[in-house]
């Protein structure tokens, strides 16, 4: 999956997450967005194109990292006032600090052992771990072609 064509283009993925996930998408952003203090730091693992951070957090004056292994994204996000690195959070070694450590929609990535990753985050966190996982999206349709979009 993470080769895809889906994580191949920041508008793809976008894209693609508006349609898996419709209005709840939007939605979850901002519900995480609001649990975030102004000026706080935040690292935001699994971070995809970084639409929290241009989206919801470059106003709220936070200091952003984004972890991800896909190259593009994180040197949009370089390009774009916030920190990103390329990381593979299969690899075990502990995440940089941040106030509010947080992972959307990725934690499939890493079932059924992802109690690694997630006692990394917590290490990493000085206040909060946000974890925000969608438990459905458009593949539970009952419109049966909708069923097998390339998901997973
Ligand atoms: C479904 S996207 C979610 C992106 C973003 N969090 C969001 O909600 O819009 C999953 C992201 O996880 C990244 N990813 C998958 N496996 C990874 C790994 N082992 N290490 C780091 N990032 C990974 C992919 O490159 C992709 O950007």
């Amino acid at each position: 999956m993470t080769g895809s064509l889906i994580y191949s283009n920041a508008s793809i993925c976008e894209a693609v997450m508006r349609v898996l996930y419709g209005r709840g998408y939007n939605e979850r952003l901002r519900s995480v967005a609001e649990l975030i203090a102004e000026g706080s730091s935040v690292l935001d693992v699994c971070c995809g194109p970084g639409t929290l951070f241009h989206r919801y957090l470059k106003t709220k004056g936070v200091h952003y990292t984004g972890l991800d292994i896909n190259r593009d994204f994180v040197e949009r996000l370089s390009a774009e006032g916030a920190t990103g690195l390329i990381w593979n959070l299969n690899e075990p070694r502990p995440l940089p600090r941040a106030e509010y450590v947080i992972m959307q929609g990725s934690l499939y990535h890493f079932l059924p052992e992802a109690s690694s990753v997630i006692e990394r985050m917590i290490t990493a966190a000085e206040k909060q771990v946000l974890i925000a996982e969608p438990i459905r999206n458009v593949t539970d349709s009952r419109f049966f072609c909708s069923r097998f979009l390339p998901v997973s």
